[in-house]
């Protein structure tokens, strides 16, 4: 199915170095895209990507910074498209989870929390959008979660999913800025997902709870991303803008 191909494509993808963002970089490789992998330069996982991405036969090109950073980002979009060509594609993945109850929660928490999950994402889109606009042409997916749409039982996270209802909600406001520039921007929202953020041996009792708490009866596997993630960035959803696609085993149906 042609529609599904990325062949010639080149995306950025950001927190490419673990779980999810890592998945849907390889993920996007093995649709035909040359993948620029962007992380913290403390990624224990990003030079990983980048060889199994090589190991593939198609492009790709590891890059370090913060995505708070503005100039981290616009350097590290230049230096994908010098090194693998005009960016069509790009996935913000890049998020930290934490919790404390509301009322102990402190302002560097909040602070922190907002600068990663929403000012550090927007400045993705920003640069990425940037860099796409002048050629009427990309597709930009971010990653949400579904706690922007919903509370997670027992957890004490209000920062966490105020910052993703804010993000699926900047990604309707850029879909609709950019519409009319050839530039479509979509959000995943997934549901539990087995990454290293939930398989932490910590969190095995939460982790019953969560999949108790989801109707399909487990956590979503990275690899049940990918689908999703190609799906918008290919021709298949050029009918798409400013969608939330929500990925969590019938959750938010409950
Ligand atoms: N795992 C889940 O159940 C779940 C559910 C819904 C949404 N999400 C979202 O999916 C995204 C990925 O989460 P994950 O579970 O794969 O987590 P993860 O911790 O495995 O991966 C996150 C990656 O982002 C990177 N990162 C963090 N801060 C960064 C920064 N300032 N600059 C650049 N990179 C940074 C980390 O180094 C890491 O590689 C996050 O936005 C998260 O909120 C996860």
């Amino acid at each position: 199915m042609d529609l599904f191909r990325l062949d010639g494509e080149v995306a950025f993808v950001t927190g490419a170095g673990s779980g999810i963002g890592q998945r849907l970089a390889i993920g996007l490789a093995e649709a035909g895209a040359d993948v620029a992998c962007f992380d913290l330069p403390t990624s224990e996982g990003l030079a990983e990507t980048v060889q199994r991405i090589e190991a593939m036969g198609r492009g790709a090109h590891g890059l370090t910074g913060t995505v708070v950073n503005e100039e981290d980002v616009a350097a590290a979009v230049a230096d994908a498209e010098a090194s693998l060509g005009p960016l069509t594609v790009a996935i913000n993945a890049a998020g930290i989870a934490n919790a404390a109850p509301a009322e102990e929660l402190t302002r560097e928490q909040w602070q922190q929390m907002f600068d990663v999950n929403l000012t550090g994402l927007f400045t993705c889109c920003q640069a990425e959008g940037r860099a796409m606009l002048g050629r009427k042409r990309g597709s930009i997916i971010n990653i949400a979660s579904m706690s922007g749409s919903i509370v997670n039982r027992g957890l004490t996270q209000v920062h966490y999913n105020a910052s993703k209802a804010a993000v699926i909600h900047l990604t309707k406001s850029l879909a609709m800025e950019w519409c009319d520039r050839g530039v479509r921007v979509n959000a995943i929202s997934p549901g539990y997902t087995a990454t290293p953020m939930n398989l932490r041996p910590e969190v095995a009792e939460q982790r019953k709870q969560f999949e108790a708490d989801t109707p399909l009866g487990r956590m979503a596997e990275v690899d049940e991303l990918v689908g999703p993630a190609v799906f918008l960035a290919a021709k298949a959803s050029s009918f798409c803008t400013g969608i939330d696609l929500i990925v969590d085993g019938g959750f938010v149906c409950w």
